[in-house]
């Protein structure tokens, strides 16, 4: 009995270390600071954030260009929230003003624009280039609330069901307004887990976090 306590209390501190460990960027795809010449500040933070006169159409603290590209939006065939989806916004814009396969990397700082010339710090065709075609992609800048839930029927309603994480979908993974992006899936900031990934998907662990199938 004892064992088996310890057991599971050794598994739950392990599971649980990288997170409470959380900012893991450094050495990571993210960490552009081995990037010295797009980036000579030795700086982890500024290619994407700076603490004033930041871009104030973009949040949290904005410091890189935003993608201007018009994107394909996800249609699928019995996509229920075909009504609600809108082109990227939110986190995902950010996300996609580097992985849209035009936005240069370099572009930040001094409220820079990310459609200038393509440098060669971009991603270019590379598998980390979603492209501006998200066709393909998983839909992302949709609103998932329980209507939405009850109208697919194999949803979970987000405002209830829990995530690993410890809250309910709405508050783990969606932005404020109750969205689907990015980072409902990844974590930026931290590459414990695969390909940045917010929940391990072993078992497809995340999809069934809001999947009922
Ligand atoms: C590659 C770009 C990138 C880098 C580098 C980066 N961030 Fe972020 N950060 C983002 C994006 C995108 C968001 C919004 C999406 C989200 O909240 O996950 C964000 C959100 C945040 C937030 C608000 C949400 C939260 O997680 O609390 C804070 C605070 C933050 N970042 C701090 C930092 C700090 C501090 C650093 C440097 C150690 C850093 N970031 C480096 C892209 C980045
Ligand atoms: C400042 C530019 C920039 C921003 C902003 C940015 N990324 Fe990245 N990301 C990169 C680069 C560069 C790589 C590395 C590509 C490579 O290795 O060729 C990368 C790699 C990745 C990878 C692959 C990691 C791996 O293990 O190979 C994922 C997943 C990812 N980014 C997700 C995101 C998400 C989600 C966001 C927004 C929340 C985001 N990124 C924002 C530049 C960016
Ligand atoms: C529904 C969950 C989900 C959403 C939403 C999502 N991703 Fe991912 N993403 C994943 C998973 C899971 C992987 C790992 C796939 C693998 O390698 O097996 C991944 C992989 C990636 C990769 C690594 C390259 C590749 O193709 O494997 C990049 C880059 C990436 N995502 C960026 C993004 C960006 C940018 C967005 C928003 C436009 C986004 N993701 C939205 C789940 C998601
Ligand atoms: C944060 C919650 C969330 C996660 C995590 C998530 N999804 Fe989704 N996914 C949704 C929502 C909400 C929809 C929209 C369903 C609709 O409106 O028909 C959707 C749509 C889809 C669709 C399109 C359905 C259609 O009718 O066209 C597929 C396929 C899908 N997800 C697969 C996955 C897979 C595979 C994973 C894991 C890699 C995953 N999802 C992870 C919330 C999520």
């Amino acid at each position: 009995m004892k064992l088996k306590k310890l057991v599971m209390l050794s598994s739950i501190l392990l599971g649980l270390t990288p997170l409470c460990l959380g900012q893991n960027i450094k050495g990571s795809p993210h960490d552009f600071t081995r990037n010295t010449a797009s980036n000579s500040s030795g700086e982890l933070c500024i290619v994407c954030h700076a603490p004033h006169g930041t871009d104030a159409t973009a949040v949290p603290l904005w410091n890189h260009g935003t993608t201007t590209q018009i994107f394909s939006t996800y249609i699928g065939y019995k996509f229920d929230a075909l009504p609600s989806i809108t082109a990227p916004d939110g986190a995902s814009k950010l996300c996609l003003s580097c992985h849209d396969g035009v936005s240069a990397m370099n572009q930040f700082g001094g409220h820079a624009n990310g459609t200038s010339a393509p440098g060669p710090t971009y991603l270019g065709v590379h598998a980390s280039n979603l492209g501006i075609d998200l066709t393909n992609d998983h839909p992302v800048s949709f609103v998932y609330n329980t209507a939405l839930a009850t109208l697919d029927g194999a949803l979970k309603d987000p405002s209830t069901a829990t995530t690993s994480l410890g809250g309910t979908i709405a508050t783990d993974m969606l932005d404020i307004n109750s969205k689907v992006q990015c980072p409902s899936c990844h974590e930026v900031h931290d590459q414990t887990i695969y390909r940045f990934g917010k929940i391990s998907n072993a078992g497809s662990a995340l999809c069934l976090t809001c999947h009922n199938k």
